[in-house]
């Protein structure tokens, strides 16, 4: 079945950095699961929908054809035929993508879709329920989490190093926000997978982190 890798974590933790410099030093393929969700959130906000109240989940879903292709290790997310992957990663698409999260005809429209992708591949592959739902049978799972105050921070640094202008408080409450979201919801809400190990990276640098994981692993494979 490949060897899996399950990163699951809050907003901001590091998670898909983390996840794809393991991908790359172990030459797995990388899977953005939360990039899934953000395509389904440009979609709707396309669409002209805020909020799933009275929206046709079902039909905008036969109407959406996700897909992923890779360049040079990157991921993209096609979206009915276009790239979209340069518009994910605004605030705006990662407030719509947690509300759009909670739905659970989404939510399976892109389990079926991770899975797929996975298949027979060796995998890292990271967002919020893989270790619980998506894949399970993972080797190794990781929670990889920070304190609120780290990943605000970081999410900000992020922001000033491509030139948005940020408040750091304002994000620090809309990560609150997505964590309640995301830990709250009835289906597949964020938390710890029994068998996962704990990585706490607010003390941590990046590569302590990839070294950390990938040690973890070679300690699975021996
Ligand atoms: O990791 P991210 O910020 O790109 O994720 C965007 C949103 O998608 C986040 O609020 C939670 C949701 N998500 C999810 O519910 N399940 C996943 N496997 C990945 C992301």
């Amino acid at each position: 079945m490949g060897y899996k890798i399950a990163i699951d974590g809050p907003a901001g933790a590091g998670k898909s950095t983390i996840a794809k410099m393991i991908a790359e030093k172990l030459d797995f393929i990388y899977v953005d699961t939360g990039a899934m969700y953000r395509a389904v959130a440009y979609f709707f906000i396309h669409n002209g929908i805020e909020n799933l109240d009275g929206a046709n989940v079902k039909l905008m879903c036969a109407q959406m054809d996700i897909r992923i292709s890779y360049e040079e290790g990157n991921q993209n997310v096609i979206l009915n035929g276009k790239n979209v992957t340069g518009y994910l990663r605004s605030e705006e698409v990662g407030k719509m993508a947690s509300i759009v999260a909670v739905n659970r005809e989404i939510r399976e429209k892109l389990i079926d879709l991770q899975r797929y992708i996975s298949g027979e591949e060796d995998v890292v592959m990271d967002g919020r329920d893989i270790g619980t739902q998506v894949l399970p049978d993972a080797q190794l799972k990781i929670y990889l989490t920070a304190s609120i105050d780290v990943r605000a921070r970081r999410r900000f640094e992020e922001l000033e190093e491509k030139g948005v202008s940020a408040n750091i408080e304002d994000i620090k409450a809309d990560i609150e926000t997505r964590d309640k979201n995301d830990m709250n919801r009835e289906i597949a809400p964020l938390c710890q997978a029994e068998d996962a190990i704990l990585v706490d990276t607010s003390e941590m640098t990046i590569d302590e982190v990839v070294a950390k994981i990938i040690s973890l692993y070679k300690g699975n494979c021996s």
